[in-house]
């Protein structure tokens, strides 16, 4: 038998006469700190996809990666940006880590430029975390300006499952430096806004402006990063199990260094899925399609295995 990377769930468990705590979401940050490793992935046998292949490499990361063709000086990636309203996370019902009532499972989404296959030495990430911990909703909101700064709480922002939000991501021409900035949306007016910015300072860790990454993954706690935590069920204010990002630009009017969209076509687009053997095997079926203004969407239903 192969060891399990999978953090045992029993090891989690508190010991509690309580039943079913019911589902609260909090406003209240998380406790638990994810080790948000660098990007850097295996890379995959994708081209031009628009949906995922039926690959079945291990892999804890789900989404779509853009990268510019390695001749192509003309479509540097300076910025990047999409909406989604952050799921609910859910303790699963279904697959091998379902129903542990007092276990913690989790999912994160994160915006990102430059960090994996041809550019790993540095990248530009903002994020949010997400937790069901024993019934109760968290949400943790970060940033990473890797290798300068590791992965950073967005201070005085804070965000519940549910709450829509912008996630832009914004090098400057030279990859010497960039920004994030997180946007918190009610009806169609950002409220919050909270900004980051920062220059490498170090040489060597220059971005290369060539890949863009909208993500969905799993991950290990900082204290046990041998053992990815369970990855949470999660599901829209209606309660379908899927998250979906819209407004995907690169490089959109407005932003710094933006000058147009560049349209999707101009890229290798690789789609990803998150294959756990140890939790049921696949579990995202991710899907991207085109929208108006050279914007993209990107739909990813949470599935156990082939279902
Ligand atoms: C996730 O939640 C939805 C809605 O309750 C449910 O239909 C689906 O089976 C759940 N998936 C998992 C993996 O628990
Ligand atoms: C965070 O604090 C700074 C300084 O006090 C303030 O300017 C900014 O608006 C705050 N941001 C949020 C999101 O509250």
């Amino acid at each position: 038998m192969k060891p399990s990377n999978l953090l045992p769930l029993c090891s989690l468990i508190v010991l509690s006469s309580a039943a079913a705590t019911p589902r609260l979401s909090s406003r209240r940050p998380s406790s638990h700190k994810l080790l948000h490793t660098p990007p850097s992935f295996v890379a995959h046998p994708g081209k031009s996809a628009f949906t995922s292949s039926t690959s079945t490499t291990q892999s804890s990361r789900a989404g779509v990666h853009l990268s510019s063709h390695p001749d192509d000086t003309t479509h540097l990636i300076t910025s990047i940006d999409a909406f989604f309203t952050i799921p609910h996370a859910n303790m699963p019902t279904v697959g091998p880590t379902a129903g542990n009532e007092n276990g913690v499972y989790q999912v994160s989404y994160w915006v990102g430029i430059d960090g994996l296959s041809a550019c790993p030495q540095a990248s530009i990430r903002a994020g949010v975390d997400t937790f069901w911990d024993s019934g109760m909703q968290t949400t943790n909101v970060w940033y990473e300006f890797y290798p300068s700064t590791g992965p950073t709480d967005f201070a005085n922002m804070t965000l519940k499952q549910g709450d829509t939000i912008q996630v832009l991501v914004n090098a400057d021409a030279d990859g010497k430096g960039g920004s994030v900035e997180i946007r918190k949306y009610e009806t169609s007016q950002p409220r919050v806004s909270a900004v980051w910015t920062h220059e490498f300072k170090d040489q060597g860790s220059q971005l290369c402006l060539k890949e863009a990454n909208w993500v969905i993954e799993d991950y290990p706690l900082v204290d046990r990063p041998e053992f990815l935590l369970p990855f949470a069920n999660f599901t829209d204010d209606a309660g379908v199990p899927e998250v979906y990002f819209y407004g995907m630009h690169v490089n959109p009017p407005g932003a710094k260094g933006g000058v147009l969209p560049w349209a999707w076509t101009e890229f290798d687009v690789e789609v990803i899925d998150i294959n756990l053997e140890e939790q049921g095997g696949k579990l995202t079926d991710c899907k991207t399609e085109t929208g108006a203004g050279n914007s993209n969407t990107l739909t990813c239903k949470r599935i156990v295995g082939d279902a």
